[in-house]
């Protein structure tokens, strides 16, 4: 059965409706609070925008609008600007808009016409669009190597394989310099040695972590770091003149 949206106009029949709470059954008609978006954009296209807002931030629409996960989606208070998220969400898409309309479309030569600054080109399917190594080191900050290695581990079951997050040995290697330069430097060399586990058949996380090894003065460990290197990449020229310095053999 559908229901009349305009209850003054119908009450007869609303006397007649047995429950007492009218259901929204379907997508509003028109736009209410809308101060970015034309107010004449047809409402299923603006609530196609909206789904690609819940992709690029890996969030659902109660992220931004007032309504509880048990009601019908259509029940939700979509007007109102109550949660600060939605606010934010309105100064990112002014943002956008000044990105592609201000900044982009100044450049002299565009390298690709159409390529368009979107939600997802940061946020990458996360509600923050924060690099993993900035994540890694908060959890150091907050909860030491344990911390770290949890976040690691946690972050990598959910989103290995998604462009959330760069699981590349850059990562490990960029948190290893900045705990190298902070310390606790052993809490470095727990970083760039976790890398060498994660990344069995790279010379540069073994080479980065001789490096390391040399710089806190363990020398013995970083000669079997820099042979390490060479065995898993016997041209690693790098590795060789290392370890030629080190008066060592390779
Ligand atoms: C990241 C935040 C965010 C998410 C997630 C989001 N929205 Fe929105 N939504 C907004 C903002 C901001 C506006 C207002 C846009 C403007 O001012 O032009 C809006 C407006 C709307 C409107 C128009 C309301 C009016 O005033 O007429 C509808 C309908 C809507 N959203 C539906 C949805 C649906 C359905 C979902 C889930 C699929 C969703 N939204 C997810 C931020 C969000
Ligand atoms: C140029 C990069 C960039 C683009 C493009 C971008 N954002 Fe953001 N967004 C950020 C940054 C950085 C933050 C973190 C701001 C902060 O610290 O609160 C953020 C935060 C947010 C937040 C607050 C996060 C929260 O706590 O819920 C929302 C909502 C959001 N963005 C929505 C959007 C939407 C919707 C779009 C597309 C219209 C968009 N963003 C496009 C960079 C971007």
């Amino acid at each position: 059965m559908s229901l009349p949206r305009r209850p003054l106009a119908s009450l007869a029949l609303l006397v007649l409706v047995t429950s007492p709470v009218v259901a929204q059954q379907g997508p509003p008609d028109s736009l209410v609070n809308v101060q970015v978006i034309p107010r004449d954009t047809p409402v299923q296209q603006v609530i196609d925008q909206m789904a690609g807002f819940t992709r690029a931030l890996g969030v659902r629409c109660t992220h931004c609008h007032v309504g509880s996960e048990g009601m019908s989606i259509w029940e939700y208070d979509f007007v109102s600007d109550e949660k600060p998220a939605k606010r934010k969400a309105r100064e990112m898409m002014r943002m956008v808009q000044a990105i592609n309309g201000e900044y982009l479309t100044r450049l002299a030569d565009l390298d690709a016409e159409g390529l368009d600054v979107t939600c997802m080109t940061c946020h990458r399917g996360v509600r923050l669009p924060q690099p993993l190594a900035d994540i890694l080191l908060r959890a150091h900050a907050d909860g030491g190597i344990a911390g770290m290695d949890s976040a690691y581990a946690a972050l990598r079951t959910r989103y290995y394989g998604q462009a959330a997050y760069d699981f590349s040995e850059l990562t490990l290697d960029r948190v290893g310099e900045v705990l190298l330069r902070r310390g606790p430097r052993a809490d470095a060399l727990h970083a760039y040695q976790r890398n060498v586990e994660l990344f069995g058949t790279s010379a540069f996380v073994r080479r980065q972590l001789a490096a390391a090894q040399l710089e806190v003065g363990d020398t013995t460990a970083a000669i079997a770091a820099y042979r390490d290197a060479l065995a898993v990449n016997p041209r690693d020229r790098q590795s060789r003149r290392a370890l030629e310095a080190l008066g060592a053999t390779p």
